[in-house]
């Protein structure tokens, strides 16, 4: 099969494109990545040339031998449907999840992207905590989220808190929290492990002053988590221009209801008494 015949190659083009109409990709900003199932790799092995091995920047041993469907660094999401072979590529771990090679697309040249650590590391955090349920790793620039960074305090706590407070799907579509990453130089090591720490107890991270990461099963799930975070952070931007206090809100004892009624955990570090 042609790679781009590809169900799982279809649904990654249709993701990001849904993300650029969303306006969440400007320029080359956020990336995207896959990690490609056996039988997937093998109904497309005919079309795989692969290239040099070169370093990841960091390890990733419990990901050897893994292959992924990731954006190329500078690349527009944009493009990702006009010029798929441009935009994006298939790469391949070593045996000791310390080099990849690219083994299709990225035909004018170019790498995969400059947050290749903080996706590899956020997919294996996720493959020890979970057994290998999620598949999809997605960076955004969505603004909402964004701005209130430069707002609201820099904790899991606050963000977690004021957006489940936003709407009351958001506790049940990520009832584990978000977690907050302070500002930092994006594209190294170093960030990918702050990351990926937070990736193993939720499934959001926002980077201050920066973007997102949303971990999910599928691109279905992962992109509906991004959607939904952005969404209830662009109603509180709403309220916060309207006002600085809120007149009414869903109170501690009513997340508490929403946990027993939808089968669902919210940590009680979230459900703080917010007048003591
Ligand atoms: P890349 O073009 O290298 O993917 O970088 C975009 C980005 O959002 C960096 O955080
Ligand atoms: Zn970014």
């Amino acid at each position: 099969m042609k790679v781009l015949d590809a169900e799982f190659v279809q649904s990654f083009m249709r993701t990001a494109n849904d993300g650029w109409l969303q306006g969440w990709h400007e320029r080359n900003g956020g990336n995207l990545s896959y990690r490609i199932k056996p039988e997937e790799i093998e109904a497309v092995r005919e079309e795989l040339s692969p290239a040099e091995w070169r370093p990841i920047g960091t390890e990733v041993p419990a990901l050897a031998k893994e292959y992924f469907l990731i954006t190329g660094s500078g690349k527009y999401f944009r493009n990702v449907t006009l010029r798929p072979e441009d935009s994006f590529c298939i790469i391949e771990l070593d045996d000791k999840g310390e080099n990849y090679r690219i083994c299709w697309g990225l035909v004018n040249g170019g790498r995969p992207t400059s947050e290749l650590p903080a996706h590899l590391m956020n997919h294996e955090a996720k493959f020890l905590a979970n057994g290998g349920k999620h598949r999809v790793i997605y960076h955004a620039h969505p603004a909402n989220t964004i701005a209130l960074t430069f707002v609201l305090p820099l904790t899991d706590e606050a963000f977690t808190r004021e957006l489940w407070e936003m709407a009351t799907e958001c506790p049940v579509v990520f009832p584990d929290g978000i977690g907050v990453v302070p500002w930092m130089v994006p594209g190294g090591r170093e960030i990918a492990v702050a990351t990926s720490e937070l990736m193993k107890s939720y499934d959001v991270a926002i980077w201050a002053h920066h973007g997102i990461f949303c971990s999910g099963a599928d691109f279905d799930l992962t992109f509906g988590l991004m959607h939904t975070v952005e969404k209830s952070a662009e109603i509180l931007v709403k309220v916060l221009s309207m006002t600085p206090h809120k007149r009414q809100t869903i109170e501690p004892e009513g997340f508490r209801q929403l946990a027993k009624d939808f089968g669902v955990n919210l940590p009680e570090k979230f459900l703080y008494d917010k007048h003591a």
